[in-house]
């Protein structure tokens, strides 16, 4: 047998390290080098003798110009044949050219198609939601997603990072388990040998039992609510992100929360500028959400929801979207009456706009026909009740950034809440809201200690009490004060993209009417 370490032969097997071609995002290491470049065909544009082709490899866009006098006939019939998304392996030399996309631009010396693609289904011009989201396998390779997806792997980063810095263990909860945590309206179910599972919504009270264990953990998994609500903020199938931690009270637990967002923004401020600007993120928003998040009792937050001042807004802002609509309307105009006479790359220019016009304009129409509600319901709340979905984002339209709203009325809060010592309406619970109407990103709190208390509100809350036996025992044996809360990663990347829909910040949703592809 070989030894892998003292082997004498180890040259002779190629070193996984070092791969036989370059990466766009290390093009600037080659300026003036020949490389080899793989991916597939974003754009092309030809002219006499000319294929200007921009290549895409999943790290970025490189425009690589083949000129027919340069190659062979093999490589020149290459980058001829080759079709959007078509793969290709091409040769050259890298320079500067900061007018370029990327920055840089290979003078290609050799080309080969690796395979031509048939007719890309996917087109420059506006595709319906439902045709992108059916096509999602194919929409991925788009330059939007490819800035929200890395994003979302920023903020995962991110996460592990600022909790295995402060000493936190991850540590996974089962997905099948045989209890709701979150009520039992939005449950999973399935067949499980002859019994009854569920798909799991929250890794909280697996999560206490480990706290209890190793002091400070986090778990980073998967959760699953049965919700049968079509709004921008669910998906059936989501991740989320659950420190639980052994002597901490409430304030620990938000102090925490704080912390974690702003690692999370200044994280993705300093190291996803390309991708924020893919997305035309105004970025403002961004930099003031690090610290300083205001924190207001549920009371409070009812004040202002119903406040003349949150009205006023509302009306402010319905006459700047309407003048908003007006404005794109004309540009749209403008861009078919000289499409014409337009030039290729200017017609090129306007449909792109005309996509973006188009989104714009389908979310104008949406909040138009929104907000007179929202206001109206406002209007009508009552203490007591749980904040909806507009309520949230009337609220935080109030701060110019995240704000932690916590001391909740018990009445519509999770069976495992603290109660407030200081007046038993309340639970001891927060939830962060991002703002710009993003609304709700994390929810916890602090947790109830006592046995009996917690016997009393799983039978209150109508759950089993049998299933419930083994998270009583944390109760029995070196009961604690603790506290924790879970994190919505795709609600949190979405607020962060600054972009309409949660459903692009995942690279496969699943909603209540979506399980393709
Ligand atoms: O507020 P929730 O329901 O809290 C819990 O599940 C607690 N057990 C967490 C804890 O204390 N450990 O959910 C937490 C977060 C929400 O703030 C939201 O960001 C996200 O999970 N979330 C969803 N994201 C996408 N789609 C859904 N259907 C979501 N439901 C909750
Ligand atoms: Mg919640």
């Amino acid at each position: 047998m070989i030894d892998p370490v003292d082997s004498d032969d180890r040259s002779a097997v190629p070193n996984p390290m070092i791969p036989d071609h370059s990466s766009i995002d290390s093009l600037s290491d080659c300026v003036g080098e020949e490389v080899t470049l793989r991916g597939w065909l974003y754009n092309k544009r030809s002219s006499k003798g000319l294929h200007f082709l921009v290549l895409r490899d999943g790290t970025g866009l490189c425009q690589c110009v083949v000129n027919e006098s340069a190659v062979d006939d093999t490589s020149w019939s290459a980058a001829d044949d080759a079709t959007r998304e078509s793969s290709l392996e091409l040769k050259g030399v890298v320079g500067i050219d900061d007018r370029q996309i990327g920055g840089f631009e290979l003078q290609v010396s050799s080309a080969v198609l690796i395979h031509k693609a048939e007719e890309y289904p996917i087109t420059p011009k506006e595709h319906g939601v439902d045709f992108l989201m059916n096509h999602r396998h194919l929409w991925l390779r788009s330059q939007r997603q490819w800035a929200i997806l890395r994003i979302r792997n920023r903020v995962t980063m991110s996460i592990h990072e600022f909790f295995q810095g402060r000493g936190f263990l991850q540590m996974d909860a089962p997905i099948l388990t045989g209890t709701a945590v979150e009520g039992t309206s939005t449950l999973f179910e399935m067949e499980y040998f002859g019994r009854t599972a569920y798909l799991t919504q929250s890794g909280q009270l697996h999560g206490e039992a480990m706290a209890m264990a190793f002091g400070k953990i986090y778990t980073f998994g998967p959760t699953f609510r049965a919700e049968k609500s079509k709004t921008r903020r669910h998906l059936t199938e989501f991740w989320m992100i659950e420190p639980e931690m052994a002597f901490y009270d409430l304030d620990g637990a938000m102090q925490l929360a704080e912390d974690m967002l702003s690692r999370i923004v200044s994280d993705a401020l300093r190291d996803c500028q390309a991708e924020l600007e893919v997305l035309e993120r105004d970025q403002e928003p961004l930099k003031r959400s690090i610290g300083g998040y205001p924190r207001i009792t549920y009371s409070e937050a009812v004040d202002i929801l119903k406040s003349e001042k949150t009205a006023q807004m509302v009306a402010n802002k319905i006459v700047a979207i309407e003048q908003e609509q007006k404005d794109i309307a004309a540009e749209s105009e403008e861009g078919k009456a000289a499409y014409g006479q337009a030039k290729k790359w200017q017609k090129r220019k306007t449909d792109a706009r005309e996509i973006e016009i188009q989104r714009r304009t389908n979310e104008i129409e949406e909040e138009l026909r929104n907000l007179p509600k929202w206001v109206e319901s406002a209007r009508q709340f009552e203490w007591g009740s749980d904040f909806g979905g507009s309520d949230e984002t009337l609220i935080t339209w109030n701060f110019d950034r995240p704000i932690i709203v916590h001391r909740f009325p018990h009445g519509f809060k999770a069976f495992y809440m603290k109660r407030d010592p200081e007046d038993d309406r309340l639970a001891l619970g927060m939830d962060v809201l991002a703002p710009e109407g993003y609304g709700e990103i994390v929810g916890g709190g602090e947790r109830a200690t006592d046995l009996s208390f917690l016997q009393d509100q799983v039978r209150a809350h109508g759950l089993p009490e049998e299933a419930f036996k083994w998270y009583f025992d944390l109760r029995r044996y070196g009961s604690v004060q603790h506290s924790g809360f879970g994190l919505g990663l795709e609600r949190t990347v979405t607020w962060i993209c600054g972009i309409h829909h949660l459903r692009e910040t995942i690279p496969f949703a699943r909603t209540l009417d979506r399980l393709y592809p």
